[in-house]
């Protein structure tokens, strides 16, 4: 995953850990990879940046580390 995005791994890293302090409290992980890219950087983040309180670099980093990771193939789907 970190291989195929163009963000810094750091940034990833970030992201993944304020998914899991913030985001993951409410719910667990939705997969990433059942919304398209538009519908989760111009709907979802923001809406739910904001349920977090999450400052604009975190929300950059999730949503670094969401696009990432829907990238990689789930283990019951094969890859898309
Ligand atoms: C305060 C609780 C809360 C927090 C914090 C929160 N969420 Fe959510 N999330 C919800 C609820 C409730 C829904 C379903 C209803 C809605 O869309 O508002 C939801 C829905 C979603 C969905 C599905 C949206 C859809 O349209 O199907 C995604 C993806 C998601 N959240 C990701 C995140 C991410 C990423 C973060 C961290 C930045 C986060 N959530 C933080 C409560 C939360």
């Amino acid at each position: 995953m970190i291989e195929r995005s163009p963000h810094p791994k750091g940034v990833l890293e970030r992201g993944y850990v304020v998914h899991q302090q913030k985001c993951a409290k409410c719910h667990g992980h939705e997969d990433p990879a059942n919304h398209d890219v538009e519908e989760l950087t111009e709907d979802i983040l923001p809406a739910m940046a904001r349920k977090s309180k999450l400052t604009l670099a975190d929300e950059q980093a999730v949503t670094a580390y969401l696009l990432a990771a829907r990238q990689v193939p789930r283990q019951d789907q094969g890859s898309r």
